[in-house]
């Protein structure tokens, strides 16, 4: 019960590596809001989680609006007084190289993925001054820092990620708040299950571990960065990748 009676938001909780995270948390003895652009799938993660004691808000929202992840933070500030968690997860892909990738993908996909966690981390960092306390925990990818083919604009968000989560951990390490990111290797949720499995196992091949990682292996990690164990680090980039990328 490292995390009794924090406040946590966890963006995509819907399923896969967020829904992992948000159980995790819940388990360490958080509240949890369950941050969500699909309402069933968010609606499906509260109910596990109140089936386990712990206490959730749901809402659902496009984590790219800044209004909407505004009105998010007021209401959870509302409810529960505190904000001391935020885990920006929430994400999607759009596969496209140089030459083809399509302006509104571009758009859409660094617009979940970077303006997101710029959004989110905007509406919650006034409160996590004023209290001297708070961490933040950003979904970057292993392909954030190697890039990737036919993933351009997936691969520069996640890079993106990075330059954003290392300059806000200057910035706010005033204030005691530690800010850092995880960069997953392949992880085994429902996105990722559609892959081709000859893309799956050419990076199990590459990968020092020989398999897919599980989502509740990256909730572990998030949970450590989440808690006071971890209160020396700020602006670290833990791969949690079976050692792809190495
Ligand atoms: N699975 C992997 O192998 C892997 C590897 C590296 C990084 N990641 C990153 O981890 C995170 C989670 O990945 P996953 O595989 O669990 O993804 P997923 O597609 O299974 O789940 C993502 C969740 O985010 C929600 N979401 C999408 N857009 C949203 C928006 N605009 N506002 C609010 N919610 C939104 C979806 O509805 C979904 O519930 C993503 O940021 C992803 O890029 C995943």
């Amino acid at each position: 019960m490292r995390l009794k009676d924090k406040k946590a938001i966890v963006t995509g909780a819907g399923q896969g590596i967020g829904r992992s995270i948000a159980l995790k948390l819940g388990q360490e003895g958080a509240d949890v809001v369950i941050a969500e652009m699909n309402p069933d799938t968010g609606a499906q993660t509260a109910k596990e989680l109140k089936s386990l004691g712990v206490k959730v808000l749901s809402v659902s929202l496009d984590v790219a609006s800044p209004k909407q992840v505004q009105v998010m933070v007021d209401q959870v500030l509302k409810a529960w007084k505190r904000i001391d968690i935020l885990v920006n997860n929430a994400g999607f892909d759009r596969p496209g190289n140089l030459l083809k990738v399509r302006e509104e993908d571009w758009d859409a996909v660094l617009g979940v993925h970077l303006k997101g966690t710029l959004n989110c981390m905007q509406a919650v960092a006034p409160h996590m001054i004023e209290n001297q306390y708070g961490k933040i925990i950003n979904i970057s990818s292993v392909w954030g820092k190697r890039g990737a083919l036919s993933e351009i604009s997936y691969s520069s968000a996640k890079a993106g990620i990075i330059g954003l989560t290392k300059s806000v951990a200057r910035e706010l390490g005033l204030y005691q708040i530690n800010v850092n990111a995880i960069l997953p290797g392949l992880i085994l949720t429902p996105t990722i299950a559609k892959m081709a499995e000859k893309y799956q196992n050419m990076i199990i091949e590459n990968t020092p571990l020989k398999r897919v990682g599980k989502p509740e292996e990256v909730a572990n990690v998030t949970a450590f960065l989440a808690s006071d164990e971890a209160s020396f680090m700020t602006g670290a980039m833990l791969e949690v990748s079976g050692g792809w990328n190495m």
